[in-house]
Order: structure tokens, then sequence, then C-alpha cells
């Protein structure tokens, strides 16, 4: 096996079908593991080990501490959060941003406060687990339409908006979808909201950073009509923490009425420091997205060739679809003996019968990391 430095690959424990989180971080079985090369992490732009992250959230940290010590509304807010906000609303072009510990409770603070139980709210089937629990937690009534099906997400719309003229409705959707690679139409989602006055909550957790104009993320551009998008720094941003970007009425809103970010632990503020220096990184290589998106073609098309079978997408993610949880264990396993860390993901994270190992291309892997899997694929 070829050689990768360090900071491309992972010592992990892979390949058992993990029952408990002690089996994860057996710290024995980690150290005895030979080294991967890692095809599994959102760390897209490799960001997570930059110089440049690493120094800022270590001055930080020297300087503030660790952790915030109490909410943003008591104690918990420092100029580096601010900074982050406000830099962060400049480049997508939205007049607010707030801040969020993690991407899970942002998307619960946006659902909770854009529905409530005279809310209809039309989601993807695929949405992320986080939304869904939004929706349980806001009392509203849910209907789940097809993936990215616009014209079923249109008759569901168009049979209770007949049933039900006065009720609120809300659409959830994800630009980039994180188990299938896909994106929603999202210009023909914005049109149907307009038509049924329909408020639309966007998850952009998978796309800020490398996708849309210069990794603005897919709905730069189109925001104004986007109620909220939601965006985390645990995958481009090579961070942690997440935020909700909207317009200053319902920026106000939120922090005036939502628990998740009233009622926690502000975020971190070397985490901030470190989403900001990844910010500024991106902004000084406006490509990085563009080429990252270049060479996730260029896979898509090998293994396409290669008669490998995945939803159709230009995000940098492939779904290989292997079919039972045995066969996406097993081609686990596979890999693994041929140094490269993927990680097969199984019912109840995807539809029974779609196992899949979930691969994600990074702009810091090593050129000859296609063909290793290519070979390793086919031996
Ligand atoms: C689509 C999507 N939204 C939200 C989240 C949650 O983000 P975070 O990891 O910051 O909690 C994730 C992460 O798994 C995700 O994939």
């Amino acid at each position: 096996m070829k050689k990768v430095p360090p900071n491309r690959v992972r010592k992990i424990r892979t390949w058992l079908p993990v029952h408990n989180l002690a089996e994860l971080v057996d710290n024995e079985s980690i150290e005895n593991s030979s080294p991967l090369l890692d095809l599994a992490s959102n760390d897209y732009l490799g960001l997570s080990t930059h110089p440049n992250l690493i120094e800022a959230a270590t001055k930080t940290m020297l300087e503030e501490g660790v952790g915030a010590g109490g909410s943003r509304l008591v104690t918990g807010s420092r100029p580096i959060h601010k900074e982050l906000e406000e830099s962060l609303g400049e480049w997508i072009g939205r007049e607010h941003v707030l801040l969020f510990p993690s991407g899970f409770q942002a998307n619960l603070a946006a659902v909770i406060a854009l529905s409530d139980r005279e809310t209809n709210v039309f989601a993807d089937k695929l949405i992320h687990h986080s939304l869904l629990m939004g929706v349980i937690a806001s009392r509203a009534k849910l209907h789940r339409y097809d993936h990215n099906n616009i014209s079923d997400l249109e008759q569901k719309l168009k049979l209770s908006s007949s049933k039900q003229p006065n009720q609120k409705n809300l659409v959830i959707t994800e630009s980039l979808f994180s188990m299938e690679g896909t994106s929603p139409p999202l210009k023909q989602i914005i049109s149907i909201c307009e038509r049924f006055g329909a408020r639309l909550l966007i998850d952009e957790a998978h796309s800020i950073g490398v996708m849309g104009h210069e990794g603005k993320g897919l709905c730069y551009g189109i925001t104004e009509v986007i109620s909220i998008i939601s965006g985390t720094f645990g995958k481009a941003f090579g961070s942690g923490g997440a935020f909700l970007a909207s317009n200053k009425r319902m920026g106000n809103h939120l922090i005036q009425t939502s628990g998740a970010f009233r009622y926690t632990t502000a975020l971190a503020p070397p985490l901030a420091a470190a989403s900001l220096a990844a910010l500024k990184l991106i902004q000084a290589n406006p490509t990085w997205g563009k080429k990252l998106q270049e060479t996730t073609m260029k896979w898509r098309d090998t293994l396409q060739k290669e008669k490998w079978r995945f939803p159709e997408g230009n995000g940098p993610i492939i779904p290989l679809i292997l079919g039972s949880e045995e066969q996406a264990l097993k081609q686990q396993e596979h890999l693994e003996s041929h140094g490269l860390l993927t990680i097969a993901i199984r019912p109840p994270t995807v539809p029974e019968g779609s196992s899949r190992l979930r691969l994600v291309i990074r702009r810091d892997l090593p050129e000859e990391a296609l063909q290793q899997l290519v070979n390793a694929l086919n031996h």
C-alpha cells in the first residue's frame, strides 16, 4: 500500500457492525490498526487539519479558554461570535446569521420557528433526522413527498390547501442530500412555495463551502424567498458548530423565542475562530468548490464506466448502492483490506435494500486515490 500523509488517513476500527460506542473508541484496536485512506469523512476541503484553523483555534483558546461558560444571552457571547456571524452573512448575502453549537440544534430551532400545530409541513422523504425531530417538536402535521419529486410536492400542497385553505404551509428540503449526493431543483421548489404561499427551509449542511457560486452554497443568489437556510461548520469548514441565516426579522424572532438558541452554552470560541479562519480560506480560494466538483465528476464517470450504481448528482458525495447490509459490510471490509476507509450505511439510516458505501471526495485526496479504489473494487 502506498503511504499517504497523516492528514488524509484515519486510524479507526471500521469493519465490524458497531453496536456500542465503546467498540468504536476502543484504544487498543485503534492502536493496532493500520492507517487507512479516508474516503468517508465530510471534511470536503481538508480544512480540519489546516494550520490556519489550528492557529486561530489555539490563539482563541489561549486568550479566552476552551468553553464559552454560558449561553449567548448570559455570559457566553464573544466578539468572535459576532465577527463570524457578520462575515458569513455578508458572504452568503443574508441579513442575519445566528450561530448554534451544532447543526442538529440549528435545524430543530429552524423548524420550530417556522411551524406550529396550525402548520402543514411538506418534507422530502429523505430529510435529515434533526429536521424530522423539529417537525415532531413543533406539533405540525407532516406530509412527506417522494425524494426530489416536485410533482408529488405540488400535488400534496394542492390537496391540503384545498382542504385547509387557512392552514400555514412549510416546505423543507436539503440542497445536497447527505446519503444520496442528490440535489433538488431549487428554482422549481421556490416557485411552488410562492404559488402556495409556503415558507421554505433549506438545509445547506453539505453544500456550504463547496457548492454554488464560489462555494457560497446552492441557495446563493435566490435567498430572499427562502425563510431560513441552515448550515454547519462540521463539514466543509472543518470545524464545528452551525448557523441559521435569514432576514433580520426572523433572526430577531429566533433570538427572542428559540429555546435551542437561548438555553444552551454558546458555540465554543475556539471553534468559532476556526470557522472564521475556514471562511477566510474559502473566500481567498473561490475555485476550490469548482475544482472539487470537477474531481467528483471524474470519479463519477470512472465509477459509472466500471458499472457501479449510484444516484445522479454533482456534489462530492457518491453513494455506491450495494443492496443488502451484508453486501455493504463485506465491501467495506474488502476495501479496508486494501487500505481504504469507507463506511457501510445501512437501514434505518437509508431505506431497506439500499445499503451503500458512501464515498466522500475531498480536495486533499491524493491523485492516485481513484485508481486505488477502482483496483480494490475490481480485486
Ligand atoms: C443534512 C444534515 N443536516 C444537519 C446535520 C447536523 O449537523 P451537525 O453535525 O453540525 O450537528 C448533518 C450532520 O450529520 C447533516 O448531514
